[in-house]
């Protein structure tokens, strides 16, 4: 926290579609907030010049940032761009000499995976990255092997201090609140493990297909596009032990251990799923075996997690948009009075998406003469939708040299041996109706707490 901040922002990628739905909102943000001042700098090979940028800039920001006149007046006054091939040696002298005094560029690679290692490289030859940071998109290799390549083609031109692996979940409000509720609260902590835990269920549903991206999910898949970043992030945050600190390393070591203790997925616990109709998308094989949907069951081989499963799944084109985790507790000992059966049981429920939820499931008596329940939620927070600034919080961090919502070396890894045994394709993919919740399979993996949970579309009536 205490290294000084990057004094020149560089973004491969400057004419691809992340920047053009993320990056420029987030540079329009920091730049209205006074957090950038400094050259921005866009490179891509797309044959343009400096004013398509700048018109692809505005248009990104009338579509996804608000326009702000005054904001872009500055954005487009700092603003540089560099056409060329990132596998010739001349775009990254051009970039040295377009950085001129800057003495500490923060690159950042919005590109697809296989050019990283090329941009290190050409960026060490060029003499680009003495007191640089980069900041590299995901997925972070497309498997174990490939995510250590990477660490060490990586590490040959930055210190691992300078790496900044982004995960655009770690910097949603609701998931750092999430991190926030788990620790600034005392009442969790004697409950939050497997005396008083029966099982946790982490649902990523998304009521779109690949969109457009076909070509990009056939080499990707549900378990490498979110379940081996975002939704193993979000599992780390819910089971790791308290940090000593919200530095990056204090956070880092404790996730990290987490990680460890993360059995590698048994293929059996898991089902893949493909929605009909994936394979007509534009850049799909005809026969593809690729997930759009996976379902899992992992274990973490702690004295807290020990033996409560962790259910995991995520999907496209399910019946609703919305990112939810359940935290279902042990019903009661004895039923004193009703009946309580495992899905009536409590729980903690994290909406993190669309709305923002926080919330505890109760049971309370119902009106009347007789000693029966009914449930209740008990809700701390409830926002009809979350600030979607991810990018725009993180960048910020990055350029100020604070590395405690990015991905370590030793963390990503360990991700990717959890997801490893997986990915081979050895199991079969299943196919399941648009609208559903994916292969019925699904269903058997949970074998404790019920069924899975529904998350329902919310009422948004803030409290
Ligand atoms: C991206 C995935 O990382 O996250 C996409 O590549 C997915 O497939 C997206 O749709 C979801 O992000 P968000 O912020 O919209 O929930």
């Amino acid at each position: 926290m205490t290294s000084p901040s990057s004094d020149a922002f560089v973004f491969f990628g400057a004419t691809g579609d992340l920047a053009y739905k993320k990056i420029f909102p987030a540079l329009q943000a920091m730049i209205q907030a006074g957090e950038l001042d400094m050259p921005i700098i866009g490179v891509a090979h797309a044959g343009w010049g400096r004013e398509q940028l700048q018109e692809r800039a505005k248009s990104s920001l009338d579509e996804y940032g608000g326009f702000d006149d005054v904001a872009f007046a500055r954005l487009t006054a700092q603003l540089k761009y560099i056409d060329g091939d990132y596998n010739d040696a001349a775009t990254y002298s051009q970039l040295r000499q377009t950085l001129g005094e800057a003495q500490r560029p923060l690159h950042y690679m919005a590109i697809p995976p296989s050019m990283f290692s090329t941009v290190a490289q050409g960026l060490a030859k060029a003499g680009c990255t003495k007191g640089a940071r980069i900041v590299v998109e995901k997925p972070f290799g497309r498997d174990l092997a490939s995510a250590k390549a990477l660490n060490r083609t990586l590490h040959k031109v930055f210190p691992e201090s300078s790496i900044f692996r982004i995960d655009h979940y770690l910097g949603k409000g609701a998931v750092q609140n999430l991190l926030y509720f788990r620790f600034a609260n005392t009442f969790l902590e004697p409950i939050w493990n497997r005396t008083y835990v029966d099982s946790v269920q982490i649902t990523m549903a998304e009521s779109f297909g690949v969109e457009g991206r076909g070509s990009f999910y056939e080499e990707t898949g549900a378990l490498r596009d979110v379940v081996q970043n975002h939704l193993l992030q979000i599992t780390a945050l819910l089971a790791m032990d308290t940090p000593i600190g919200h530095d990056a390393a204090a956070m880092s070591d404790e996730k990290l251990r987490v990680f460890q203790a993360m059995r590698p997925l048994d293929p059996r616990e898991v089902v893949r799923g493909q929605f009909k109709g994936y394979r007509q998308e534009k850049g799909v094989a005809p026969k593809s075996q690729v997930e759009t949907f996976a379902a899992l069951r992992l274990h973490i081989d702690t004295w807290r997690w020990a033996g409560v499963p962790f259910y995991i799944r995520a999907g496209k084109c399910l019946p609703l948009t919305t990112t939810e985790v359940m935290v279902n507790l042990k019903r009661p000992p004895l039923s004193v009075f009703d009946e309580i059966t495992p899905a009536q049981s409590n729980y903690f429920r994290f909406r993190l998406s669309p709305e923002v939820v926080i919330s505890a499931g109760a049971r309370v008596k119902q009106a009347g003469e007789a000693m029966r329940g009914e449930a209740v939620e008990l809700i701390a927070r409830h926002q009809p939708s979350q600030e979607e600034q991810p990018y725009r919080r993180l960048l910020g961090d990055a350029i100020r040299g604070d590395a405690s919502q990015f991905t370590s070396d030793a963390c990503v890894e360990r991700a990717w041996a959890v997801i490893d045994p997986a990915l081979g394709g050895a199991e079969p993919v299943h196919e399941y109706a648009a609208g559903s919740w994916g292969p019925a399979l699904a269903a058997d993996l949970v074998t404790k707490g019920g069924d899975w949970h529904d998350p329902r579309a919310e009422a948004t009536t803030p409290c």
